[in-house]
């Protein structure tokens, strides 16, 4: 059976901390293991833009001894000059395996169900899971280590229906993390997520709380994180998401209220003045280069994790 990463909860608590623990093994010597030496190619789908996505995971591919082949969404076509499944059987029959960036959960779930190799999700409109081991990475980084992760208060402020959201939701309280999602009327979590993460919070010692105050996200956290208030394939949204997001804005005044050495994260892209300032993401509590980075070392052991258990 091979071993999948759709979304944050496809890891246990013990699972993650291994992942995470490998990937900051990775980050002191980028070459420890190479488990696509071969070179065993692995297929990296895009029916979305990206830039840190494709670059880490081919990079990582690359580092992991592997040949990382970047396949354009646009022309693949997948779901409509050819089924899901029948995509799953050919890359199936020919790579290690599968990342993809797509829409639907449910289009990477079937690709999952027939591929026969593990498929990893490079974020859909449901979760960035890939994202979300890559900012715990860094929360660890910055605070002394995986074994401190527990225990830490990350509010999260601005779309609370969108991927970064129900990532941060699973993921965090994966790792025992005190989880406060800020979001205004509208914009919730999806129900079922919220109580898949306050189930799995229950077992870590993490908790899980949606506010529609910033101040009760952000009050003594030790870590606030954001996000765009447009995901891709919102577009034509702009306009409507913009005034109820403005309380949500992480701005100087917002920072005021976490502990004075919480760290700022940031996915990226970002929209400096909207979402963010510029004096905060460019300002000394910002990590989110660190993030980015991590990006890669995350998920070269999330790589080698699936492939060494499929
Ligand atoms: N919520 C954003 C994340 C970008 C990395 C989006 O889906 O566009």
């Amino acid at each position: 059976m091979a071993r999948h990463f759709l979304r944050d909860d496809d890891l246990t608590p013990r699972e993650q901390r291994e992942v995470l623990q490998l990937a900051a093994a990775f980050r002191d010597d980028r070459f420890i293991r190479t488990p696509l030496a071969g070179p065993r190619a692995v297929a990296v789908i895009f029916d979305k833009p990206t830039l840190r996505t494709q670059v880490s995971f081919t990079t990582g591919i690359a580092e992991l001894g592997g040949y990382p082949l970047a396949v354009d969404g646009a022309l693949a076509q997948i779901g409509s000059r050819e089924s899901v499944a029948d995509t799953a059987r050919v890359l199936g029959r020919q790579v290690a395996a599968i990342v993809w960036r797509t829409h639907a959960q449910s289009r990477i779930e079937e690709m999952a169900a027939t591929a026969g190799v593990p498929v990893v999700n490079a974020l859909t409109d449901d979760f960035h899971p890939c994202q979300v081991l890559a900012d715990l990475l860094t929360i660890a980084q910055h605070r002394g280590g995986v074994g401190a992760l527990a225990g830490q208060t990350f509010a999260y402020v601005g779309d609370g229906s969108n991927n970064m959201a129900h990532s941060y939701l699973l993921g965090g309280a994966t790792a025992g993390l005190h989880v406060r999602i800020g979001t205004p009327e509208g914009y919730l979590p999806d129900a079922s997520i919220v109580a898949d993460a306050a189930r799995i919070a229950a077992g870590t010692g993490g908790s899980v709380t949606v506010t529609h105050e910033l101040a009760e996200a952000v009050a003594g956290a030790d870590v606030v994180a954001t996000d765009t208030w447009v995901s891709m394939g919102q577009e034509d949204q702009a306009a409507e998401r913009e005034t109820p997001f403005v309380p949500f804005r992480v701005d100087a005044a917002a920072m005021a209220l976490a502990r004075p050495d919480a760290i700022v994260l940031h996915c990226l892209p970002a929209y400096r003045g909207k979402e963010i300032t510029a004096e905060v993401l460019d300002g000394p509590q910002s990590v989110v280069w660190d993030e980015a980075e991590n990006r890669l070392h995350a998920q070269k052991a999330l790589l080698a994790f699936v492939l060494e258990r499929s």
